[in-house]
């Protein structure tokens, strides 16, 4: 076999694996490997997978097989992510066409990993050690306008139905220093704006350092326009932090800051270690201190044990915050979890139906967050072309997608009115360009 030469990185899951991807890219680039036209093309497939909900294995293996060019041949595969952490050397015999086998924390040694493949092995690395891959991948090149910053890895909260502290292993935060190094390389390379990003990213500490220090820090880089972070659990949303909404004009007035359920039983069962007046005393919290501040959640339905009253809870949680975007799941049963092997697991149909109910709930806030925008003026970061000639799209504060008329091009911050909301986007009208320097 000749030494592959182009590769596609197909992430699944969260952005935490987004992150990983890119990472992956600029690794494979440094060893002078180019992206490929097409995924059917590439030398070498990453498959970057997600295990959170059902199916995730059986989705990456069908994947795997998906592969299989007309001529009967298929790239080098390489099964990446949580599934691949959950799976090792299992997927190796279930799938003769997966070539290697690297978790979330050893993708360092991809370059490595593929000699050994050439020389006809099929190595497998689920090793967790912390934060090592990170000294050994590339600088930061030139990124998207928009750029992801994993700032912590690994969760130790242990919710009863999460798999992830068991494929991402154990919560570590990633040193001060090196994330100022990081985000200035971005920074120069062109992005705008960074979402910090982990599981319990508002958890984030370096000695004294906390989230809120480090997004002050942050903030001073010349050409960083806006910051974001995701994704925080409500028992750790500390005071700086919320300070930090009503003082730092970087900081965007977004928070994804998940519930999951409604039910101070269920919450219990869900080993989230707060109740739901615990939740609405940390929103009440931030919207002191800047009500401007826009409130996205999980929510997942039908966890074991939950009765009808129990959902009503849920949907009386949401009514109670209003949300501007939510994402709900059906409650899936993991193996190896707490909750996977609990009672009074719910049936499909019970599931599906109240599943119906809440995305109908959360659906009718987020229409009604989207219009009540409309008539007022905001600031959009331009990130892509639109569909028709003369069009941009930009992303408001609140992450809506704003469709303007314009010469802008992408990474301009301009001033838009806020002219009709969309389904799932607004249109606007130029006002006048800006930026931080200029504001
Ligand atoms: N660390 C983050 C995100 C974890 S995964 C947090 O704690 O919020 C993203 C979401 O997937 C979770 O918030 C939860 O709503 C959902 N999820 C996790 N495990 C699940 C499961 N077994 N079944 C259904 N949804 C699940
Ligand atoms: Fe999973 Fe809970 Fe950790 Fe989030 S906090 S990653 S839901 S265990
Ligand atoms: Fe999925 Fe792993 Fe993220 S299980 S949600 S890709 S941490």
């Amino acid at each position: 076999m000749t030494a592959p030469r182009t590769f596609a990185i197909k992430s699944f899951g969260c952005q935490m694996n987004v992150y990983d991807g890119e990472r992956m890219a600029e690794l494979l680039g440094a060893e002078g490997m180019t992206p490929a036209a097409s995924g059917a093309e590439a030398d070498v497939v990453v498959l970057n997978t997600c295990h959170i909900r059902e199916k995730a294995a059986e989705k990456a293996y069908s994947e795997v097989g998906r592969l299989r060019r007309e001529d009967g041949t298929r790239p080098v595969i390489a099964l990446a992510g949580c599934v691949a952490q959950a799976e090792g050397a299992e997927a190796k015999r279930r799938s003769k066409a997966i070539d290697l086998v690297v978790g979330p924390q050893a993708y360092h040694r991809l370059p490595q990993m593929l000699r050994e493949v050439e020389a006809g092995a099929r190595p497998v690395d689920t090793d967790l050690p912390p934060l090592d891959k990170f000294a050994a991948l590339p600088r930061r090149r030139r990124a998207g306008v928009s750029a992801f910053l994993s700032v912590q890895e690994g969760c130790d909260k242990f919710c009863t139905y999460c798999v992830v502290p068991y494929t991402r292993g154990a919560e570590v935060s990633r040193p001060l220093g090196d994330l100022l190094d990081e985000a200035a390389q971005l920074v120069e390379g062109g992005t705008r704006e960074l979402t910090l990003l982990g599981q319990n990213v508002n958890a984030w500490e370096d000695g004294s350092e906390t989230l809120a220090t480090l997004i002050r820090r942050l903030a001073p880089l010349p050409g960083l326009e806006r910051i974001r972070y995701t994704t925080s659990h409500p028992i750790n949303m500390a005071d700086d932090l919320i300070a930090a909404h009503a003082e730092v004009p970087e900081l965007m007035p977004y928070l994804h800051l998940p519930v999951q359920a409604g039910s101070d039983r269920i919450l219990k069962a869900m080993n989230r270690h707060h109740t739901a007046a615990d939740y609405l005393a940390v929103i009440a919290r931030v919207r002191a201190a800047n009500p401007a501040i826009a409130l996205s959640g999980d929510f997942i339905v039908g966890f074991p044990g939950e009765t009808e009253e129990d959902f009503a809870a849920t949907l009386q949680i949401v009514e109670q915050v209003g949300y501007a975007s939510a994402f709900t799941f059906k409650y899936s049963a993991r193996p190896g979890t707490p909750a996977a092997t609990m009672g009074d697991q719910v049936p499909e149909a019970v599931k599906d139906e109240r599943l119906q109910r809440l995305q109908a709930l959360v659906m009718e806030q987020s229409r009604r967050f989207n219009a009540s925008k409309v008539g007022t003026e905001t600031r959009i970061l331009v990130d892509r072309v639109g569909r028709k000639p003369g069009q941009m799209i930009g992303k408001s504060p609140w992450l809506q997608s704003v469709f303007v008329d314009t010469d802008a091009q992408i990474g301009d911050m301009i001033d838009v009115r806020l002219t009709a909301a969309l389904p799932n986007s607004l249109a606007g009208e130029l006002i006048a360009r800006n930026s931080k320097q200029a504001a």
